[in-house]
């Protein structure tokens, strides 16, 4: 077996190191199972003197990202530094060299990810992603290869740790969102800064790449509609409990005609629903499509080594295209004709676009702290009828100062929901409305 390729690390941190010491490893599978020798030609970081278990000679780390790119040695860039720039201009430079790129950076794909698959399409090299979306679920690749066939209705998945296991801990410890979060810090599970993660930002950059190979159509971030978990409470999940739910923060995307809805928020779901027994930093995804029906992705959505397998396994695909002289027959991404259409494309039935959330109809939980007289529920009835808003269940929790209303709705439009709530906050009778929460999956 001749033939090396070599490998540009631009980032050698929680993914990188773990990249670089499963190439080494594992050298004698891979090179069995790709016909190529892959090796860490050069590594990119930030700070030299950080102390690094990676077998790879120290005379093969720069601080100078540049070099690595345009190192003659390195056949595949692969980028997982994290951030826009300057990972952007980065892999723009590799792919004006005709090098491929390979990364794990969602956030990048998620803004510019148009720019990157033309500029990928220019340089005629490819662009591979699967580390992206769900660390090392493998997602990309059975969306757009082994489901290339069927057409996707929706997917509904778990698509962060963090959020999962604060949700998790706060549904079986009884802990405050406060507690949680201090747990998953402590575990290395959140960031010191975890707003990415509870804000949904993360999950949203997911959401955006999975639609966008789900349904054919560029999504970018702010297509997305984007609700964290900061409002959730032990409260509401104790309520959800008592009725047979549990509460998760999902990404749902759904075609429906000509549209496609992409969203982010968290939501009750029953408790014997598939994404109700996925605890902790684990994530899944429910992909159903029209002929396949329902399919669950189940892993670990984030780590070093689960991250690294994904994209090892992006490094081998380009290895053996490399070594067959041809280049994966399938688009990685949309249809290039597509890609510049933002707001339509052509879907299976027929032009596409991404509709708002004030378009979709749903059901809705809904927490109220209520003055404990005669004549509230009269006049909260009232509002939910005025709004053409029906109610499912309803009923009064605690006495005096401590009095709450729970309501579960029937389906609605989300627009009259919302105009619903803006009334009931209206209502003196009514403290506050402290929680507005999706309710999704069905039955419990
Ligand atoms: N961690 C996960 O579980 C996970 C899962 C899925 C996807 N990802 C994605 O993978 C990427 C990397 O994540 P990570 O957790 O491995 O990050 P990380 O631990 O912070 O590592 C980042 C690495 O990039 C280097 N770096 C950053 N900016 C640089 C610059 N301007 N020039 C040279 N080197 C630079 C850093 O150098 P120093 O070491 O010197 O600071 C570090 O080695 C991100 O896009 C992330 O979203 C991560």
């Amino acid at each position: 077996m001749g033939e090396t390729m070599g490998v540009g690390l631009l980032g050698c941190g929680q993914v990188g190191a773990a990249v670089a010491r499963m190439l080494h490893e594992h050298a004698e599978d891979i090179a069995r199972r790709s016909g190529v020798r892959i090796e860490v030609a050069r590594v990119a970081v930030r700070d030299l003197s950080t102390p690094r278990e990676v077998p790879v000679e120290f005379e093969r780390f720069t601080t100078d990202p540049w070099t690595v790119v345009q190192d003659p040695t390195c056949n595949v860039i692969v980028e997982v530094m994290g951030g826009i720039e300057p990972a952007r201009s980065l892999i723009l430079d590799a792919f004006r060299g005709g090098k491929p790129v390979v990364t794990a950076n969602k956030e990048l794909l998620a803004n510019h990810g148009h720019e990157l698959f033309d500029a990928a399409e220019l340089g005629g090299a490819d662009l591979l992603y699967e580390a992206s979306v769900g660390g090392g679920i493998p997602l990309i690749r059975p969306l757009r290869e082994s489901l290339a066939g069927d057409r996707i209705l929706r997917f509904m998945g778990i698509v962060n740790g963090t959020t999962n296991y604060i949700l998790t801990r706060m549904a079986e410890e009884g802990l405050s969102q406060e507690e949680a979060l201090s747990e998953a810090q402590t575990l290395g599970y959140a960031e010191s800064d975890p707003t990415a993660d509870v804000d949904g930002f993360d999950a949203v950059a997911k959401a955006a790449i999975l639609a966008t190979i789900a349904f054919d159509l560029p999504v970018v971030a702010g297509d997305v509609h984007r609700e964290g978990i900061g409002g959730v409470t032990a409260r509401d999940i104790g309520y959800a409990r008592r009725l047979g739910y549990v509460v998760k923060l999902l990404a749902i995307a759904e075609a429906e005609g000509s549209s496609v809805s992409v969203r982010v928020h968290p939501a009750m779901i029953p408790s014997a629903h598939p994404l109700a027994a996925v605890r902790e930093s684990f994530n899944a995804v429910l992909i159903e499509g029209q002929r396949v029906g329902p399919l669950m992705l189940y892993g670990r959505g984030a780590g070093g080594d689960p991250t690294a397998t994904s994209v090892v396994g992006d490094i081998i695909e380009l290895a053996r295209d490399r070594r067959a002289g041809v280049r994966p027959s399938i688009p990685s991404h949309v249809s290039p004709h597509l890609m510049h259409r933002s707001d339509q494309s052509a879907g299976p039935a027929g032009p596409r676009r991404v509709k708002g959330m004030e378009e979709l109809s749903g059901q809705y939980y809904i927490l109220m702290q209520v003055a404990d007289r005669p004549g509230v529920l009269a006049a909260i009835a009232t509002a939910f009828a005025r709004h053409q808003v029906s109610i499912k269940s309803v009923w009064q929790e605690g006495h005096g100062e401590e009095a709450e209303i729970v309501l579960i709705t029937h389906r609605a439009k989300e627009r009259a929901l919302q105009a619903c709530v803006e009334e009931l906050r209206g209502i003196d009778t009514v403290e506050t409305v402290s929680s507005v929460l999706r309710v999704e999956g069905g039955e419990p």
